[in-house]
């Protein structure tokens, strides 16, 4: 196993341990919310944003005690968010994670107030986890960035004009604006979390954010690929749920090839951005090229 891939199973460990200790257990009242909660995050999820979390700090020079809040911060977002996703009102999946979804496994009003108390247990843990050492400013300014990329701006928003958008035909740069919202954001926020919690500095900061925005795109452009493209065994989701519900995707709107040449693209400038971290960056070019050339 190379290096960086040996990194990235230690920090899916290291992830899974702390979700699974700041989650409610199952045992307190009230018990089929708090099982729902743990069942929509403690699924084998890639991890991929708290892995750029603990990639972006780590390069910045923190320890990785100091990372675990954001990294279970931006987890426990984008499980909030595949659960509401999933709902028969949104994308009426039944597959998530290789298991039946939140709603099928609980009832539909478990799974919303699931994706409710997942989404106020991030802030709380930004707000409040006495594993990270920043100031309270900094904890502000956290607190403000993850709430941007979560709401109307961002993931919900995005969300809004993906179920607007259905059996419409988009341009390219309305297309781009909706996945830079309902995925993008909360990845590239996800890198500068980590980033801020280990107190880089502007150039820093600079740099992981550009990369961030880069990945974040290329990020959902590959998530469109694969639901083409891969099958519904290794994804652990519906394969072709986009095409039945007849979703504007870059594959539909660009071609297959055009779609993988341009998250080849976003790679390559998410690389660029990374040049001044020197090799420090090491570890996140890996999870560019992990994102982009993923099967699952
Ligand atoms: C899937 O995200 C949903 C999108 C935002 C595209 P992931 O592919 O990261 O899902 P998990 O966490 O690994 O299940
Ligand atoms: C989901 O996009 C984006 C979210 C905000 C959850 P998709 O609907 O394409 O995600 P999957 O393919 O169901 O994971
Ligand atoms: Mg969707
Ligand atoms: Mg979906
Ligand atoms: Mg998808």
């Amino acid at each position: 196993m190379s290096r960086n891939a040996d990194i990235l199973r230690q920090y899916r460990q290291r992830v899974e341990q702390a979700l699974m200790e700041r989650l409610p257990p199952e045992s307190r009242t009230p018990r089929r919310l708090h099982a729902a909660m743990r069942y929509a995050t403690l699924n084998g999820g890639k991890r991929i944003r708290a892995c750029l979390a603990y990639g972006a700090g780590i390069a910045a020079g923190a320890e990785p005690a100091q990372l675990d809040a954001p990294a279970c911060a931006v987890e426990i977002i984008h499980s909030f968010s595949l659960v509401h996703d999933d709902l028969p009102c949104m994308d009426d999946d039944e597959l998530r994670r290789g298991r039946p979804t939140c709603h099928r496994a609980f009832d539909e009003g478990t799974a919303l107030l699931a994706g409710d108390a997942l989404q106020s247990l991030a802030f709380e843990l930004l707000a409040s986890d006495p594993t990270m050492a920043v100031s309270a400013g900094i904890r502000m300014d956290m607190i403000s960035l993850l709430a941007r990329a979560t709401g109307s701006l961002g993931m919900a928003g995005g969300q809004a004009i993906d179920i607007d958008s259905v059996g419409k035909t988009l341009t390219v740069d309305e297309l781009e604006s909706m996945h830079e919202r309902k995925t993008g954001q909360l990845i590239h926020t996800s890198v500068v979390l980590g980033a801020m919690a280990a107190e880089a500095d502007d150039p820093f900061l600079r740099a992981v954010s550009g990369y961030g925005r880069a990945i974040g795109l290329a990020f959902q452009v590959v998530d469109d690929i694969l639901d083409l493209t891969a099958d519904t065994a290794t994804l652990g989701k519906p394969q072709g749920s986009d095409l039945a519900r007849n979703k504007p995707t870059y594959p539909a709107i660009l071609g297959l090839e055009a779609a993988r040449d341009l998250a080849a693209r976003l790679r390559d400038e998410a690389l660029e951005s990374l040049a001044p971290l020197g090799d420090n960056g090491g570890f996140l070019a890996f999870l560019a090229d992990y994102i982009i050339e993923r099967s699952q």
